[in-house]
């Protein structure tokens, strides 16, 4: 079996993988550019005027929200120091937001309690996910609502897929069955048995182009990218020369082929997940 299913929990946020997403925002942004304007559209749905944007990372969807409501005091949180950096550097000059270095399973906001919280893809990497959330449970004001995004299974999201089968099968790992990582929600059923505290829990499938590489040499751009982010950046760091040598050049067909018209992008899913907490 090729390995995508590895951990990427705390330890790795606060270090290289929080690293390298801060120094790509403006190419990771990109690669959610067609899932962003449907998750804003989900949250505008919803009242709120003490929003908590969970796992903020660069700030794209904290700066929306803020924007999008100035009487609104925003708060994004997230357990990587240079992500926040990344944040606040983009976000100057907006007086109702404001970033935090936490983890968000155990923070507390001070003053007034969250009435919403909103995630793009920032939710599904907690140690300890039922505890997490019935920590924001808790701590949210009576009724809040929540409203995040997360990967569907690996199998339907072909930028990790198609990634995965270039691997060389690797050593089994010992089992864990929904590692924190980008497609620990991607089960339903189990994502409801974490959200401990919530209710009226609802999936709505989301289908979007996940843009890898644009600009005048968008293979280029998108083997760049890729050597910062996700499955393939791990296995370029970590592979011997000989299977690396053989990686990478299954990846440039790989990237090859999805490139049309200008851009190189991969099919991929994500949950729409909306819920209210259960905490009157
Ligand atoms: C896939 S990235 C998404 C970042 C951002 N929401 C975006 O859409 O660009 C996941 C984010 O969750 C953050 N994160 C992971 N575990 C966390 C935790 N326990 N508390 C707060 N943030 C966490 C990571 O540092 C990272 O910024």
């Amino acid at each position: 079996m090729h390995s995508l299913h590895g951990m990427t929990g705390a330890q790795e946020w606060q270090g290289r993988v929080g690293q390298n997403w801060a120094a790509e925002w403006e190419r990771t942004d990109r690669s959610f550019a067609a899932l962003t304007p449907h998750l804003l559209a989900a949250i505008a749905r919803e009242p709120g005027s003490r929003v908590i944007d969970v796992g903020c990372g660069a700030g794209e969807l904290s700066i929306a929200v803020a924007t999008a409501r100035p009487e609104a005091r925003v708060t994004g949180v997230d357990i990587s120091g240079e992500l926040v950096e990344a944040a606040r550097g983009r976000a100057a000059g907006l007086a109702n937001l404001s970033f935090t270095v936490a983890d968000a399973s155990s923070w507390e906001a001070d003053g007034a309690q969250p009435d919403l919280y909103v995630s793009r893809h920032g939710v599904m990497f907690f140690t300890d996910p039922p505890a997490a959330f019935a920590h924001l449970s808790a701590k949210a004001a009576p009724g809040a609502r929540m409203v995040f995004s997360c990967f569907r299974p690996a199998t339907e999201n072909p930028w990790a897929m198609d990634i995965a089968r270039l691997l060389p099968p690797s050593k089994p790992v010992p089992a864990v069955d929904f590692p924190p990582g980008p497609f620990a929600f991607a089960d339903p059923d189990h994502a409801r048995r974490c959200l401990k505290g919530w209710r009226d829990i609802e999936f709505q499938p989301l289908d979007f182009a996940y843009v890898a590489g644009s600009g005048t040499n968008p293979v280029a751009d998108a083997l760049s990218f890729f050597s910062r982010i996700g499955p393939a950046a791990a296995a370029i760091r970590t592979l011997p020369d000989q299977a690396r040598a053989a990686f990478e050049r299954g990846l440039l067909e790989l990237v090859q082929s999805r490139s049309v018209g200008g851009r190189v992008c991969f099919p991929a899913a994500a949950w729409m997940v909306t819920a209210t907490a259960d905490n009157t």
